[in-house]
């Protein structure tokens, strides 16, 4: 079996098995473990216990790789593969009770840093609806068995989404990027979870997403969804604290580009 097969059956199985227990814990009660950069950026027990099941089934089934974690150090591989791991995106919607959370688990050639990986595998799974997405390098990108297709153009507008940083005083930036994309848009979309913005570009869903200072974690498994759905995914200002991630169908992305990479 190819390696990027394998690496995508065991991030499936992983991205399942962690998501069950987000899922419980979530019945059980969610407990506020502690803020992080900002009030609103919150932090509960189940991220963190959730991200320790993953690394340890990890480091269990394939000693030696590197790891990058929302919630938990970083180790440096040994193996040239690393998994970039965000046990619960979403964390907000899953604290106050919104469905749409996932984990999302990739395996990368290279480090954590994004401009040096090389995507392999990826896996996001949405454990309130119990829908698997996964994709491996040249081997297309999945929902369950069915696979994946971005939109293509649409002369109604875009179907878009996006996202907003914690900090608040990067609100004002964020909107007015909002209203630059608008005339491209027939509506737009904050689901709360990127991980899940980009699965819904690369399954159709969405027509397209953009957000601006996202981390490894929350894009690693997403972007490579959309790139095996025949989607483009792109990085502006990757120099910058909040470099712009793009994902979109061809013919919008080039559109989305032009507009934001101004
Ligand atoms: C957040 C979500 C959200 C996005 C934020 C992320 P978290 O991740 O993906 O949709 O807008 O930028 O930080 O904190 O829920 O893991
Ligand atoms: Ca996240």
């Amino acid at each position: 079996m190819p390696l990027a097969v394998e690496l995508q059956e065991l991030a499936a199985d992983i991205a399942r098995e962690s998501g069950a227990l987000a899922r419980e814990r979530r019945a059980a009660g969610v407990a506020l473990a502690a803020t992080k950069t900002t009030l609103a950026d919150i932090v509960t027990e189940a991220d963190r216990e959730v991200e320790q099941l993953i690394r340890s089934r990890l480091s269990a089934e394939r000693p030696g790789d590197g790891f990058l974690g929302e919630e938990s150090g970083a180790a440096v591989s040994e193996t040239g593969i690393t998994w970039i791991v965000d046990p619960i995106d979403g964390t907000v919607n899953y604290a106050y009770g919104i469905p749409a959370y996932s984990v999302s688990i990739a395996a990368v050639h290279g480090t954590g840093d994004p401009n040096s990986w090389h995507a392999l595998a990826a896996a996001v799974y949405a454990p309130a609806m119990d829908e698997l997405f996964t994709a491996s390098r040249g081997g297309g990108a999945w929902l369950g068995a069915q696979r994946l297709a971005v939109n293509p153009a649409n002369p109604a507008g875009a179907l878009l989404a996006t996202g907003f940083g914690y900090d608040p005083s990067t609100h004002d930036g964020d909107l007015a990027t909002v209203r630059e994309v608008m005339p491209l848009a027939r509506d737009l979309r904050r689901i709360g979870s990127a991980a899940l913005d980009l699965a819904y570009v690369a399954a159709g869903r969405l027509d397209g997403y953009f957000e601006r200072g996202l981390k490894p974690w929350d894009f690693a498994a997403g972007a490579l969804l959309v790139e095996e759905a025949g989607g483009v995914v792109t990085r502006l200002d990757t120099a910058s604290a909040r470099p712009m991630i793009i994902a979109a169908g061809p013919e919008l992305h080039a559109e989305l580009v032009r507009v934001l990479d101004s």
